[in-house]
């Protein structure tokens, strides 16, 4: 194992919540010959009861995360292309678009699922991707892309070229900006004064109420709620006028936001605050009762595995998740207790989990070498992988979650 520094961020008063262990990187996903001098960092979790930010202690330098070789591929569900459709459908019914000079932004295009819809258009689009293997993608489908990360200076670079935004949007990419402050700061510039910023992450609300801990990991620096949001807006003037509680990502929330005096504010907005007031999503001690029951979970499924393997069971796992790396790091489950873990992204076949080192193995092996049990890593995409694969629980198969508590999805 070799740990190398990473970066504590600064500017809240944060309270240790959550210990998760050392970590690899949730994408770390590695070579079967390259696994010495693997990156393992301290996952912590803190929570400021000021800003109401839920967030890492620290967290590895990004570059170590968002390079060529990123994994992650957007387009590999069918569910979430069918999201990104409905998601420029909606812009675009919205009339957040000026009729002259139309500018869809998107921080971490990804493969271009979202602003494919707008390039078949002819929208004047820019995505912005530090990643270069997942950018070829999206330039392949016809996406403008600039390989950059997003900050103050490539906003302003962007603005400089190609003028300020109707709609800036990101999803599950702002949770992964350490840099908040300056994040917002250069939304501010680049939006048009009737621009809005629509961005959608995986919600703190859920994740504690369902005490889905594999949310954490290296790439989510933030687990935002409504009240957060708010918070971290108002100094660059934008207010929250719309919230959508979404399912994708097991739970997400979209957070629509807008200069005050250009739009409404939804009651969604208010109704959402009081409801996280009520859950207690403003209160540390929420976290340290989210915390045990993070550890029971832990505990639970490795002693479910470890009793199944007992008995002579064959166990695998389909979705070789990023969040999973989290689970089987921190609930110490390793190649002894699952065979591998089947995935449909080609970028991940043929590698080792990170730190637990479990092979991954493309789908069709998941059939031709089916387990007695299968652990649903991709557990937010249950109801696809289920329907695909209704012949595993018609031929005696039993599929496990850890959400909301480890047991069979019987
Ligand atoms: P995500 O939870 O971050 O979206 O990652 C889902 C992972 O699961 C990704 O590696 C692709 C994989 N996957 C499959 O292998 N088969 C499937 O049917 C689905 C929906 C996802």
């Amino acid at each position: 194992m070799s740990t190398q520094p990473t970066c504590r961020l600064s500017g809240n008063n944060l309270s240790l919540v959550l210990d998760l262990g050392m970590q690899p990187l949730g994408n770390g996903f590695l070579d079967p010959d390259s696994t010495d001098n693997e990156y393992f960092f301290p996952l912590q979790c803190g929570f400021d009861e000021e800003s109401r930010l839920f967030q890492l202690m620290e967290q590895p330098d990004p570059r170590m995360m968002f390079h060529d070789d990123y994994a992650f591929l957007s387009s590999t569900s069918q569910h979430m292309q069918r999201h990104f459709a409905d998601l420029a459908e909606t812009v675009l019914r919205a009339g957040y678009l000026d009729s002259q000079a139309p500018f869809v932004v998107e921080l971490g295009s990804n493969d271009g699922i979202y602003l494919r819809h707008f390039a078949e258009r002819g929208i004047p689009h820019l995505g912005v991707e530090p990643a270069g293997g997942v950018a070829d993608v999206a330039e392949s489908q016809g996406v403008a892309v600039l390989r950059d990360f997003f900050n103050l200076a490539t906003a302003q670079q962007v603005r400089d070229q190609h003028g300020a935004a109707d709609v800036i949007s990101a999803a599950n990419v702002m949770c992964h900006i350490p840099n908040i402050r300056e994040m917002a700061d250069a939304i501010s510039l680049l939006l048009k004064p009737g621009g809005v910023l629509i961005f959608e992450d995986p919600y703190l609300g859920d994740v504690v109420q369902k005490a889905s801990y594999d949310q954490i990991y290296d790439e989510h620096v933030f687990l935002f709620s409504a009240m957060s949001v708010a918070e971290i807006f108002k100094p660059v003037g934008l207010e929250l006028i719309n919230v959508e509680h979404l399912p994708t990502h097991g739970g997400s929330m979209r957070y629509t936001l807008g200069r005050p005096a250009k739009h409404s504010v939804a009651d969604s907005v208010p109704t959402t605050i009081a409801r996280e007031e009520e859950q207690g999503l403003n209160r540390t001690e929420t976290y340290s009762g989210f915390a045990l029951r993070v550890q029971q979970s832990a505990r639970d499924l490795h002693e479910l595995l470890h009793a199944l393997r007992s008995e002579g069971r064959a166990i695998a796992a389909y979705g070789a998740t990023s969040k999973s790396t989290t689970v089987y790091n921190y609930s110490e489950v390793s190649s002894d207790l699952i065979d591998y873990i089947c995935d449909n992204t080609p970028t991940k076949i043929g590698k080792l989990s990170p730190g637990v080192h479990i092979p991954i193995v493309p789908e069709a092996d998941f059939v031709e070498n089916a387990p007695d049990v299968a652990f649903l890593g991709a557990w937010n995409h249950e109801p696809e992988i289920r329907s695909r694969n209704q012949w595993f629980e018609e031929s005696g198969g039993r599929w496990i979650s850890h959400v909301p508590k480890v047991r069979f999805l019987d």
